[in-house]
């Protein structure tokens, strides 16, 4: 069903920036980390580790729907890109693109970075996490085994951030904010403050839980809209913080 948004890109601008400009560079290893997967990340932080197996970011590719549709679309390349977007997660490097219709068909040379293990571990830790060979994250007093760093959310868009522009969450949010005068952003409705030490041992710190719920969870879906009648028409609210439904082109919200 994706190939409405991808039918619409066909051939176009958008379709033709989806593509890298250069090869990503290979992700550096923070200094006390054995490995880029998220195993390695959760043998000390157990609870983040949990949230996240169970959230879409750790099954955006073993996710049998989006399996199904990633088959479909003849394991389009672009897929790639946002369900494993680390750059060891990649069999292969995209160089160039042959042809658009009727199928896409693109040049590819082998990964000599690839690491086979990761694929299935979807948007890993390090995703998010690791930047120049350094662990971010948002605390500024944090010390070793990891070194601390500015916030995730400082990191460079991905290479395949045009693509991001047909569902455009982010320029959602901001139309969003601009309207109910909210300073509510990403984090702070997709990650629920909790209190807890980042490791078993350590003190307790302000902390965000990785369960990244979606309109999958029906808590999450149910708090998106708030419905009340005046006189005779009845007001539907916009409360999640960008279009309702977003994102997956296909998704349709009905109001019964
Ligand atoms: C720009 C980033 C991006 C790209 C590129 C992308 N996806 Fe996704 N995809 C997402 C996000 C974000 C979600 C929503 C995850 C959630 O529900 O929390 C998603 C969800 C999905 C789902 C729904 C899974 C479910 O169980 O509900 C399917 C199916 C899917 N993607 C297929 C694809 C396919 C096939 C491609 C390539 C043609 C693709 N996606 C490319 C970001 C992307
Ligand atoms: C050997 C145990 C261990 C491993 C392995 C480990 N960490 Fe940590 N990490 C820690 C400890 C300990 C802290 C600091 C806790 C404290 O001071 O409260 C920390 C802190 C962090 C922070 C907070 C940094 C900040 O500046 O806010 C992040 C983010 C983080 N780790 C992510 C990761 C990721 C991602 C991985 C895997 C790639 C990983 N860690 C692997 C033990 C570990
Ligand atoms: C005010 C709270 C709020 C803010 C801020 C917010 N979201 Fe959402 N988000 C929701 C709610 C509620 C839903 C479920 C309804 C829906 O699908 O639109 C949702 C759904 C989503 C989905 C769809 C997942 C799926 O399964 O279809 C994605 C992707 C998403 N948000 C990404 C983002 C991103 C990226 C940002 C920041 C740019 C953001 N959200 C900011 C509340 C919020
Ligand atoms: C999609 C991006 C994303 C992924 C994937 C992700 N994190 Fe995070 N993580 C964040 C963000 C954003 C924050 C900071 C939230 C804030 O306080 O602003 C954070 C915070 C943290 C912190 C600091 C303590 C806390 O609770 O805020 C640790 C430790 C951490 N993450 C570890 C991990 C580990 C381990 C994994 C994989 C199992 C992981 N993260 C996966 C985005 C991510």
């Amino acid at each position: 069903m994706l190939c409405l948004l991808l039918t619409s890109c066909l051939g176009s601008k958008v379709y033709r920036e989806l593509l890298p400009q250069e090869p990503l560079p290979p992700t550096e290893l923070a200094s006390g980390l054995a490995s880029l997967s998220a195993k390695d990340c959760g043998t000390c932080h157990v609870a983040i580790y949990d949230e996240w197996s169970e959230s879409m970011m750790g099954q955006a590719w073993t996710d049998p729907v989006f399996q199904a549709d990633f088959q479909e679309r003849d394991e389009l390349y672009v897929c790639r890109h946002c369900h494993t977007p680390v750059t060891e997660q990649q069999p292969e490097l995209t160089v160039g693109i042959d042809r658009v219709l009727p199928s896409v068909k693109t040049s590819t040379v082998d990964n000599p970075h690839f690491q086979p293990e990761l694929v299935d571990e979807g948007v890993t830790c390090v995703a998010c996490h690791l930047q120049d060979g350094a662990i971010v994250g948002p605390h500024d007093d944090i010390e070793a085994p990891t070194r601390g760093g500015s916030s995730p959310s400082d990191r460079p868009e991905p290479p395949a951030s045009a693509a991001t522009r047909c569902p455009d969450t982010h320029r959602e949010l901001e139309v969003w904010q601009a309207a109910t005068g909210s300073s509510d952003d990403c984090v702070t409705c997709h990650m629920p403050a909790v209190d807890r030490p980042l490791m078993e041992g350590y003190p307790s710190r302000p902390g965000r839980q990785h369960t990244f719920a979606g309109s999958w969870e029906g808590d999450m879906l149910r708090s998106a809209v708030a419905m009340s009648l005046d006189g005779g028409e009845l007001l539907v609210e916009n409360r999640a913080g960008h279009n309702l439904p977003t994102a997956e082109p296909t998704h349709v919200l009905e109001l019964v």
